[in-house]
Order: structure tokens, then C-alpha cells, then sequence
């Protein structure tokens, strides 16, 4: 088996509207952005990089490693005020690449999480995320993730070997869906592949 795991990254997240852009990350408030990662303050471990164009590396091409990139300091999602959890978007670009045409590593997430601390999940199937025992739904796991996922994993239910999915603390997506996009003018469905190596 060819398995180069991509891990988890978390990384640019912005609320409200305003966003400005600089060559190294900015922070306003609870907006930021980065337009390269080359000064950026994130907090990595794994076998998470930087490179020297200033892209994110979640992995390498080892097999079964992870990688993980996260803001350095926490983010508030629910008003202290009247307890309102806030609504949020991000847009990240990314690729996938692997030296097969057909098969690349499981996968990577957009994970909000309680804890930085991911040291005891595997990497693999379990995106960095969770490890045999802490995949178990539980409601103390306290991770939300976003998964792109390249590899059908039975023991997760996953649809396909090609989706996103909104994960709720464990790796049984709530909801799933073949990677892709509708297209503004005609509306149809139109698949994208997460493993081509292009970026998207
Ligand atoms: C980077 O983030 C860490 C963790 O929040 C913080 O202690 C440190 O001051 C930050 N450094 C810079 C240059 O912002
Ligand atoms: C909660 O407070 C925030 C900020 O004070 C406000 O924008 C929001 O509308 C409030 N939500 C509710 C349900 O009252
Ligand atoms: C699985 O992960 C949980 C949560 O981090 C941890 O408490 C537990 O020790 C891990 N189990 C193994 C076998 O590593
Ligand atoms: C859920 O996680 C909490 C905190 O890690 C732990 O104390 C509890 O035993 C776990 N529950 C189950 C059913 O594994
Ligand atoms: C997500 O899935 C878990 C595990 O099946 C379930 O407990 C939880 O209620 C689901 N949440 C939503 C919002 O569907």
C-alpha cells in the first residue's frame, strides 16, 4: 500500500467582512488572512513545514505521518455576552501531491478545536485527528473537522474515495459529499478530483 498521509491544518479563518491582505499574515480583531505562510505566526508539529515559497507542508511523502498547523492563540466562537455561537467562513487553497496519478495520502481537515494537543492521534485514515480509542463518538472530544478525503475507509461509512465531510468528534461524518462544486451559471454539479495534484 502507497499510503503518504496529508494531515490536519488549520489556518486561515476569518469573521465578518473586512479582510486587508500583507505578505506575512494579519490579524484584526477575529479576521486575518495570509497570503503565504512565510512570516506566519503558526503553531506546527508533526512533520508540518513551512517551505522556502512559503506554502503550509502538512506531511511529507512518508507513509502514515502527520502534520498539523494551528493559530497560535485561541479564537473565541461563542459570545461571552449571551452565549450565541458566532458564524464563521474561511477559504484556504490547497493540493494534494503524490507520485501516483491515482492514489494519493487519506486526506487532510479544517479542524476547530479545544487543544493543540494531537500527539496521541495517528495519522493515516485518522487524519491526525483521533486514534482507535478516541474515535468512539464522544462529546468531550470537542473537534470539529472539515475533512477532504481521498481514501474510502469503511470503518468511517465514507461515501467515496473522493469527499468532504463535516465531522462532529469522530471520524462518521454527519454529513458527506462527493468532492466538487455547482457551477455559478448553469447550476450543475462539477466533481473535482482531491488527489490530482492541481491546486484548488
Ligand atoms: C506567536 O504565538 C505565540 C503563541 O500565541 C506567542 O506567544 C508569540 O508571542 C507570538 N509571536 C509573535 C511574533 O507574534
Ligand atoms: C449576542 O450578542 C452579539 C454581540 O453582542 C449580537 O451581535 C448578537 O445579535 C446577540 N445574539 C442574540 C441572539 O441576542
Ligand atoms: C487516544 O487519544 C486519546 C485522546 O487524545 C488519548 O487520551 C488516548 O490515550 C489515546 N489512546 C492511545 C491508545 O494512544
Ligand atoms: C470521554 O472523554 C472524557 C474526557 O477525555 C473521558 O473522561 C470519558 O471517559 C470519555 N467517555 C467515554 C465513554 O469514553
Ligand atoms: C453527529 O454525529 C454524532 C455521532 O453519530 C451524533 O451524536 C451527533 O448528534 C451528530 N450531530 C449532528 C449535528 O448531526
Amino acid at each position: 500500500m502507497f499510503i503518504k498521509a496529508l494531515v490536519c491544518l488549520l489556518l486561515l479563518l476569518h469573521r465578518r467582512s473586512s479582510l486587508a491582505s500583507s505578505s506575512s499574515g494579519r490579524y484584526d480583531g477575529d479576521d486575518f488572512i495570509f497570503n503565504g505562510f512565510g512570516g506566519a505566526n503558526l503553531t506546527l508539529d508533526g512533520v508540518a513545514s513551512i517551505t522556502s515559497t512559503g506554502l503550509l507542508m502538512v506531511t511529507d511523502k512518508s507513509m502514515e505521518t502527520k502534520g498539523h498547523a494551528f493559530h497560535p492563540s485561541p479564537l473565541r466562537i461563542r459570545d461571552l455576552s449571551n452565549g450565541t455561537v458566532v458564524s464563521f467562513s474561511t477559504t484556504f487553497a490547497f493540493g494534494f501531491i503524490s507520485d501516483y496519478t491515482d492514489f494519493s495520502g487519506n486526506g487532510m481537515a479544517f479542524v476547530i478545536s479545544h487543544t493543540k494537543d494531537f500527539s496521541k492521534a495517528l495519522g493515516g485514515q485518522f487524519l491526525g485527528l483521533f486514534n482507535q480509542s478516541s474515535n468512539a463518538y464522544n462529546s468531550s472530544n470537542y473537534v470539529l473537522a472539515i475533512e477532504l478525503d481521498t481514501i474510502l475507509s469503511p470503518q468511517f461509512q465514507d461515501i467515496d474515495d473522493n469527499h468532504v465531510g463535516i465531522d462532529i468528534n469522530n471520524l462518521i461524518s454527519n454529513k458527506s459529499h462527493t468532492a466538487g462544486y455547482y457551477d455559478d451559471h448553469t447550476g450543475s454539479f462539477e466533481r473535482l478530483s482531491l488527489g490530482s495534484g492541481q491546486a484548488m
